[in-house]
Parts: C-alpha cells; structure tokens; sequence
C-alpha cells in the first residue's frame, strides 16, 4: 500500500549516525522532514546533504527535525560525511539513517522500474500528529530543491495554523487565501482587518503573522 498523504507516516526503528531512533519518539510532537539518498558516495546527493546541513538554522526556525536515509552501512556513512563537510563546507547536523533496505521498502522509495536497489529521492514532510503532509518524488539524478520544501513547510504550518491556503508560486510573505471550509462569519473574526473577495470563494488576505 502506498503511503499517501494524510495517512500515518509509518513507524520504525534505524541505525543513525547520531544512534538509534525509533521513528515516533523522534518526531514527538515537532514536524519533520524524511529524505532518502540513491547511495553514499554519489555527487548529487553529497551537494543535497551539505546544503540540507546549512540549512539547519531554517529548519529550527520552524520546529522542523531532519533525517536522511541511505540504504548503505553505518559505518560508510562516516567517511562519506568527511567528504560532504569537505567538499559542501557543512558538517553532517541531523541524523542519517542506515538503511537495510526496510525502510526504504515501506515508504516506497524504491522504484524498481526505475532501479530496483536504489532510492529515488523521496521526500515526507510529517507533521506533530505524526500524519504526512507532503510527498515529492525526484529522479535519482536531479538534485532536490530544498529551499522549495522550506517553502512549502511555511505553506503547511500557515494553514495548520490560521486556515489559510497559498497561491500559485507564492513566497514568505505574500497574500494568501482563506480556506473554503472557513465562512465569512467564521472569517470577520479571523480576519479582522477584512480579505479582498475576488470571488466568493477566492478570499485573499495578508499573510497572518505569527
Ligand atoms: C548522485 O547522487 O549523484 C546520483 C545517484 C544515483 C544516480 C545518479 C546520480
């Protein structure tokens, strides 16, 4: 069964470079973020996770934990994060899980007609009520844009927050939109200073802050 969004994200137990984690208890109650990596030693994602490393300081910002996934051994992932502090000139900062394989199988990142041992590049966004959010699929050989999922992280933690949805290419920052489910009655309080009706159902306000 495909884990889609608004499911559970599963459970489970790995082997970490920052020790074991079970999967639940790591996120307890902050969002997070899992990604996969096609394999230890390969360009692409050796640039993916010194990034992912210097954005750290964004992810804290927003309650966000990280954690890699690669289906290769522990003890691999020293060296190679020896060569991404080197060559990124970021340090390895969450954890990176070593995969069997296993969990890899259960998020279905691996695509066996595209390559039947290697991940693709996979992306959950979860969120503190453990249910996934967010689900991108890469090819192996285009490196994600993680600034995109920071983005859309502002996205979901507005709309879990005020009940507000994002337009088409919008950034921190800009209008966003009042969600259907939310009546004009219901708005005037949530939105005391008024909304922009373009439409009934297309209500645009300033992003809410906070
Ligand atoms: C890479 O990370 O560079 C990569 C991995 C697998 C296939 C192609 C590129």
């Amino acid at each position: 069964m495909p884990i889609l969004i608004g499911d559970i994200a599963p459970d489970f137990t790995a082997q970490t470079t920052e020790g074991e984690i079970r999967f639940h208890d790591f996120i307890d109650g902050s969002w997070a973020v899992l990604f996969s990596h096609p394999k230890n030693y390969t360009p692409v994602c050796t640039t993916e996770l010194g990034y992912t490393a210097k954005l750290k300081p964004d992810f804290d910002k927003r309650g966000v934990k990280v954690l890699g996934l690669s289906v290769d051994k522990i003890e691999d992932h020293a060296g190679w994060a020896r060569d991404i502090e080197e060559t990124q000139g970021a340090a390895l900062n969450f954890p990176l899980i070593a995969d069997d394989g296993s969990i890899a199988r259960l998020y279905d990142m691996i695509h066996p007609n595209a390559n039947d041992t290697l991940t693709v590049r996979s992306v959950f966004v979860i969120g503190p009520d453990k249910k996934v959010k967010l689900k991108i699929e890469y090819p192996a050989s285009t490196g994600r844009n993680f600034d995109e999922v920071l983005r859309v992280i502002d996205s979901l933690q507005l709309t879990a927050k005020h009940q507000v949805a994002t337009p088409v290419n919008w950034k921190h920052g800009e209008d966003v939109i009042i969600v259907p489910a939310v009546t004009n009655e219901q708005a005037k309080d949530k939105f005391p200073g008024g909304w922009n009706e373009l439409k009934p159902y297309l209500r645009i306000v300033p992003q809410p802050q906070g």
